[in-house]
């Protein structure tokens, strides 16, 4: 069984463009800035881009490529094809297969409300915008519309079957054909209808949406000290780069022998922040600091993630000529963006199943499918599921696994060594003494991350003692666990099967 290989240059920078900006891009962004201040999120949030994201961005994309040329793709085999498939190593791997799947249970339902929003903006069955200077008043319909839309409506579930269908469909088609086809289409179109949002968005009412992007990028140094602020931003970049879970290694296990790592992981984060701090910075704030004026936007964003992408955009875009096309455009953009991350959210899965498990790929995509359907089924009806799936998997989890990555690949496996491969076949020789300076201050940056979650928050989280909430975490329990069953059980299959 021959692994696929991306077929394009450009269509490997696009899949990987596609795997990062997703809804972290265009909702979860703009609603951490103004909930931690405008300017004074972003220089945190810059510190982490350069000390943790982009090193680690490189990182997955060279051991990515390191081991899909030994037939790997999924962290359980990649960490254990670096210490002979030792058992505890593709155990601890397992990990960067469980987050994405967590994540992605929760994800393609938030998909699957972006997919019926736009369908039914295209129908004229958004509520009518009411006039009122208020944002609550003006909000109103569209948050009765989306909670009852949520409860979960049968048509919430019917768009998320759709939405399950279509992420089948995709990853059927392989990695080609599938993936890399979507992104070819995906991304140029994304690209194009963000800007155009964000030319709306910033010329309603003669210029007033400017503002809000001034408020986003008008330097302020007040929290500078706040704990809390270092620990949003950094998380973010995490989440929008689709860091520390092993999704961008899994991409980059597709490449050709000598593709140029380095190149390709530039290319990706660069392609990400630019559809994030350009133009995720100019849709959804500013479209509210124009309508509802400057006071109102940090209100909103307290009222959580989905106030401003799913109540606060509707009710402006549905006050201007063409609403419903407009809302249309909103929810098609962020329904692009969504299916395009969660594929590289379950292509980790497919991969142990297709790679280490060696079973066939339709049976490796319509097992994970059909996993997802059970988790994606709980997101809809356990209350609280989703924000306590978020917490573990999506926050803290991947502060973990990232330190994990960075001592098993950096220092386990050999400065050395790592930086050989880091250098082979690049455009940039990356001096040696880079490596070190990251292999040390990035896994202090995290120490300090993983404190701040684990010792301070992580029992703020556990006093929580609803029994909803404690299904949730047996359900990320036994995902571990099972994670864990198949990364030892493959190991003979992969092990006595046909080798590359
Ligand atoms: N980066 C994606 C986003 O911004 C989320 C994601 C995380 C996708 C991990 C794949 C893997 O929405």
């Amino acid at each position: 069984m021959k692994r696929e290989v991306w077929a394009s240059r450009v269509g490997l920078v696009f899949a990987a463009a596609g795997n990062a900006v997703g809804l972290g891009n265009l909702l979860r962004f703009p609603s951490k800035v103004a909930l931690y201040g405008g300017g004074a999120f972003m220089l945190p949030y810059f510190v982490a881009l350069f000390l943790l994201g982009i090193p680690l961005m490189v990182l997955e994309w060279v051991m990515g490529r390191y081991a899909g040329a030994k037939g790997h793709g999924s962290m359980t085999g990649i960490m254990g094809s670096l210490f002979d498939n030792a058992h505890w190593a593709r155990v601890l791997g397992s990990l960067g297969v469980a987050i994405p799947f967590l994540i992605a249970c929760y994800y393609i339902y938030i998909e699957s409300w972006t997919l019926g929003f736009a369908v039914l903006s295209l129908l004229g069955q958004m509520p009518e915008p009411v006039e009122s200077p208020d944002p609550k008043t003006a909000m109103e319909p569209y948050v009765k519309f989306f909670n009852d839309y949520t409860a979960p409506s049968k048509l919430a579930i019917f768009f998320l079957l759709v939405t399950l269908g279509i992420n089948w469909l995709v990853l059927q088609r392989g990695v080609v054909k599938g993936i890399e086809l979507t992104a070819k289409f995906g991304i140029p179109a994304l690209l194009l209808m963000g800007i155009f949002l964000g030319v709306v968005s910033l010329s309603i009412r003669g210029g007033k949406g400017l503002e809000g992007l001034l408020y986003i990028y008008t330097p302020d140094f007040s929290k500078v000290w706040d704990p809390q602020v270092w620990l949003e931003a950094s998380g973010q970049i995490f989440f929008t780069l689709s860091l520390g879970m092993g999704a961008i290694a899994t991409y980059a296990s597709y490449v050709k022998e000598k593709e140029d790592v380095l190149k390709a992981g530039l290319w990706t984060a660069g392609i990400n922040e630019f559809v994030e701090v350009v133009i995720g910075a100019s849709i959804a704030i500013p479209a509210a600091f124009a309508m509802f004026g400057a006071m109102a936007v940090p209100e909103l964003a307290k009222e959580g993630i989905f106030r401003l992408g799913f109540m606060s955009m509707p009710a402006v875009l549905m006050a201007l000529p063409l609403g419903w096309l407009l809302s249309a455009v909103w929810f098609f953009l962020l329904f692009i963006a969504a299916l395009t991350s969660s594929l590289a959210l379950m292509q980790p899965l497919v991969s142990l199943f297709e790679d280490e498990m060696r079973w066939s790929h339709s049976t490796a995509v319509g097992v994970s499918i059909l996993m997802l359907t059970a988790g994606a089924l709980l997101s809809a009806f356990l209350p609280g599921f989703v924000d306590e799936v978020d917490f573990w998997a999506g926050t803290l989890m991947l502060v973990f696994f990232a330190l994990v990555e960075i001592v098993v690949f950096v220092w386990v496996f050999g400065v050395h060594r790592f930086h050989h491969e880091l250098t082979r076949d690049v455009f940039l020789k990356v001096p040696k003494g880079v490596v070190y300076f990251f292999a040390v201050v990035s896994p202090l940056f995290l120490l300090v991350l993983l404190y701040q979650w684990g010792v301070v928050k992580l029992p703020q989280v556990l006093a929580n003692k609803d029994v909803n909430i404690i299904l949730a975490r047996l359900f990320v329990l036994a995902t571990l666990v099972l994670m864990a069953f198949f990364a030892v059980k493959s190991r003979k299959r992969y092990l006595s099967g046909p080798h590359l």
